[in-house]
């Protein structure tokens, strides 16, 4: 496609005051990022931190664009995949800050997944009480839910996410031309995160996507563009109402009490956070039509969308004792009680306080399989 029947870039902005920043978003508009990372950090160098993977891919292009524009760049590359957001490459990242001389004057540019976005971020909150941060996202999660609200940090062996802080960036670099590259699963994974925002937010935007599923997932550009607009609009209105998430940011995490049990349960492998969210959140639908808050056929249009996006929607089979104990380990108990995220219908949730046993009552879960017979179990077909 040539380049001037592309649409027209989009920006938005997330207001909060003197921290407020804009959010640009484009199609092969990384070679632009440069001038504008310039005018809104001042800085004098950047440095970019990535994983191989996308460094390699884009990132020359974006050093010869910060070169253009003035800076001086820098790349730091970390080991790829989510057991690289801890501390250890945190402290490994103030060394090599340390190296290239970067102080006050110099921003740090998070390039790539939510991961590396958490990673650095924290890195760039807290490197010299804070230095100016970029986030330049090329996953579709990181595009509408992790690059937007300033939340950065990393796991600990005992638990993901439990160090961090708010840091939010100068700006939200968006290339949609990125995702070309991006796998189609981790497309579908980032996918579920858009639906989430439609389901308690915007039914309209639920009704579009269930329109335009096909084309967006192809990255059809109209199609791509309008979705990831309206998904960053619904986080930056959440996120501006409530920066430090005391209320209504909760609602962003319909279907991860049960997600986060899934990922958990399989010991954060095999199956991606948006592939998890997707499960929670048509059980918290289901849930939610049983409990008399939604009106029927609520769950089945989420099921439905999320479904045509490839996603699996059954929660895996694992015994509901084992649920219940990841349940009450999520970090968001509250004594006994956990925020359940609700909805109320398409395009409203709301939070209720529910234990664990009154989330998942007995028969909850789908039946469980029968353990096959010792004998069978090893036998070769
Ligand atoms: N801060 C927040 O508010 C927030 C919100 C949601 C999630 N998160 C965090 O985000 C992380 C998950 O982010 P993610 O789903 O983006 O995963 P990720 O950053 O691990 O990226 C997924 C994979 O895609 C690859 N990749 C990235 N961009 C690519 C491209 N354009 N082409 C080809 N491959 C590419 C990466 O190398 C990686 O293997 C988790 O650590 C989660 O805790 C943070
Ligand atoms: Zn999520």
């Amino acid at each position: 496609m040539s380049r001037n029947s592309q649409p027209a870039e989009r920006s938005l902005t997330v207001p909060l005051e003197s921290r407020s920043y804009p959010i640009r978003i484009g199609l092969g508009n990384l070679q632009d990022a440069g001038s504008e990372i310039a005018r809104r950090t001042k800085a004098t160098q950047a440095v970019v931190i990535t994983v191989p993977e996308v460094g390699r891919r884009y990132g020359a292009k974006l050093a010869r664009s910060l070169k253009d524009a003035g800076m001086r760049p820098h790349r730091i590359e970390v080991p790829d995949g989510d057991a690289s957001k801890n501390l250890r490459q945190v402290k490994r990242l103030y060394n090599a800050l340390i190296d290239v001389g970067a102080d006050r004057s110099s921003a740090v540019i998070a390039l790539g997944g939510g991961m590396v976005g958490d990673l650095a971020g924290f890195a760039a909150a807290s490197y010299l009480r804070g230095v100016p941060f970029v986030q330049v996202p090329t996953t579709l999660l990181g595009m509408i839910d992790s690059s937007i609200g300033g939340k950065v940090g990393v796991n600990l062996a005992r638990g993901k996410n439990l160090v961090g802080a708010f840091h939010q960036p100068r700006l939200v670099w968006i290339d949609a031309d990125t995702l070309v590259t991006l796998p189609a699963r981790q497309r579908a994974a980032g996918f579920a995160e858009i639906v989430k925002a439609a389901a308690l937010w915007d039914a309209e935007f639920f009704g579009d996507l269930e329109r335009d599923v096909d084309d967006v997932l192809s990255l059809q550009p109209e199609a791509l563009l309008a979705t990831l607009q309206r998904a960053c609009e619904i986080k930056v209105e959440i996120v501006a109402r409530d920066e430090r998430e005391a209320g209504v940011r909760k609602l962003l995490n319909l279907g991860h009490t049960l997600g986060h049990a899934v990922e958990a349960l399989h010991g954060y492998k095999k199956v991606l956070h948006g592939e998890a969210v997707a499960m929670g959140m048509a059980f918290a639908a289901r849930r939610s039509e049983q409990l008399e808050l939604a009106p029927e056929g609520t769950a089945d249009r989420v099921r439905a969308l999320l479904e045509r996006a490839g996603l699996r929607t059954e929660l895996p089979d694992f015994p509901r004792a084992d649920y219940l104990r990841a349940i009450g380990t999520d970090k968001k108990r509250r004594d006994q009680h956990i925020q359940f995220i609700a909805l109320r219908r398409i395009g409203k949730a709301e939070t209720v306080s529910l234990t664990p046993a009154q989330i998942l009552p007995a028969g909850a879960l789908p039946r469980r399989k029968k353990a096959r017979p010792v004998k069978a179990a090893g036998r070769k077909r």
